[in-house]
């Protein structure tokens, strides 16, 4: 069996370090925001080029303490609204309504997939207070006009980052471009912990000393509360497994990247049923997933059909997402209608993500391509 993701080969090159790390902890006495916690906040913002790094218990929270730190949504205005991209995972568009906010979403683009910036000022509305943009499968959203019109609107900007460590915009790592970013170090993100973990990075003083008093349920003195925050706290031994993998990120993204080129190239036969991942020239795609577009009329057939001889040919494929968030059940109360987003309602059924970990070997890729091929060539024509 070919997975989506193998954790286990990354474990074993780091094994001796990770192992004397659990056990260095589990001695410590300190097992909650300790020395390795402190430790792994400075080590990260030097990577990131950041002044500050804020850890927590997962994406999902740094998130909700990003909208929180900046004053978004109940009980200080319930009218408020955060643009986004439809085409995420749940916890962007969740954290939103966590914080007593509305999710407004913008259509995307179709080559990237991430948020389509020019729709972004016609989505604005007396009541916006921030634009939220997700770096899709590890390539940052278009920056510098989400900033433009951040600037023109006097709106913040939260980087929802947790597919895109070490992603870059025009030279810059994603984190650093708006007013806090947001990280996941679920197991399976490119830097992934034992468990959940999360984090928040900012540039500014002011918001980073009101991320750490929310983190602990809005405390900045023991036992004196100022307003009502979270217990997200990221735990030490997380900390000391996240500062062993740290120094090898860029390594493993350089590999996501040669994996991805490969891909492309593998491809290249079947160009005409399926669509490889599109780069933005002079940004950094980390990959977190090699996502390609079945091309055709009827692509949610073709690639149930396709899964199908995949899985028979021993190999995992994955479908981020299928179901766009503005027509998740639990946004039922937004009345959204499909019909506003052509281009997320047409990509959500084109997708379709491949094994891709920086471990994943060439015999492995050439087998990945080769039932790829064959399934394409044995089926139908679905166009
Ligand atoms: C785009 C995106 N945002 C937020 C999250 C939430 O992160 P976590 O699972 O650590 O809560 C995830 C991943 O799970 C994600 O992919």
């Amino acid at each position: 069996m070919i997975p989506i993701l193998n954790l286990t080969r990354q474990y074993e090159q780091l094994k001796t370090k990770i192992d004397e790390a659990l056990i260095r902890v589990a001695a410590s006495g300190h097992y909650i925001l300790g020395p390795e916690v402190s430790a792994f906040e400075a080590e990260m913002a030097k990577y990131l080029g950041v002044k500050h790094v804020i850890g927590c218990a997962n994406g999902t929270d740094a998130l909700f303490l990003a909208l929180k730190a900046l004053k978004i949504g109940a009980p200080v205005d319930a009218q408020d609204e955060v643009i986004t991209t439809p085409f995420s995972y749940m916890a962007t568009s969740e954290s939103i309504v966590r914080a007593g906010a509305r999710p407004v979403f913008v259509d995307i683009e179709p080559d990237t997939m991430n948020m389509d910036v020019s729709l972004l000022e016609a989505a604005i509305t007396p009541n916006t207070k921030a634009i939220l943009p997700v770096h899709i499968f590890g390539q940052a959203a278009n920056m510098d006009e989400i900033r433009r019109v951040a600037k023109a609107h006097n709106l913040f900007i939260v980087e929802d980052c947790a597919q895109a460590i070490g992603s870059e915009y025009k030279g810059q790592k994603v984190g650093g471009l708006g007013e806090i970013g947001c990280f996941s170090f679920f197991p399976s993100k490119n830097l992934g912990a034992f468990g959940d973990g999360g984090m928040c990075t900012t540039n500014d003083d002011d918001l980073a000393e009101r991320l750490c008093m929310l983190r602990v349920h809005g405390s900045r003195k023991r036992y004196y509360h100022e307003e009502s925050g979270l217990n997200s706290r990221l735990d030490e031994i997380q900390a000391a497994i996240l500062r062993i993998k740290l120094p090898h990120i860029d390594e493993w993204n350089h590999a996501r990247q040669a994996v991805a080129s490969r891909y492309d190239e593998l491809l290249k036969p079947v160009a005409a049923s399926l669509k490889t991942p599109y780069r933005i020239a002079g940004n950094k795609h980390v990959f977190h997933q090699y996502t390609v577009q079945l091309q055709g009329a009827n692509p949610s057939q073709l690639r149930a059909d396709l899964q199908q001889k995949l899985q028979d040919a021993g190999i995992q494929s994955m479908i981020y997402y299928p179901v766009p968030l503005y027509a998740q059940q639990t946004h039922a109360d937004l009345k959204l209608n499909p019909a506003d987003f052509p281009v997320c309602e047409d990509i959500s059924n084109r997708v379709l993500s491949l094994p891709m970990f920086p471990e994943l070997t060439v015999q492995e890729q050439e087998q990945v391509a080769q039932a790829l091929t064959n399934a394409l060539q044995a089926l139908p024509v679905h166009a």
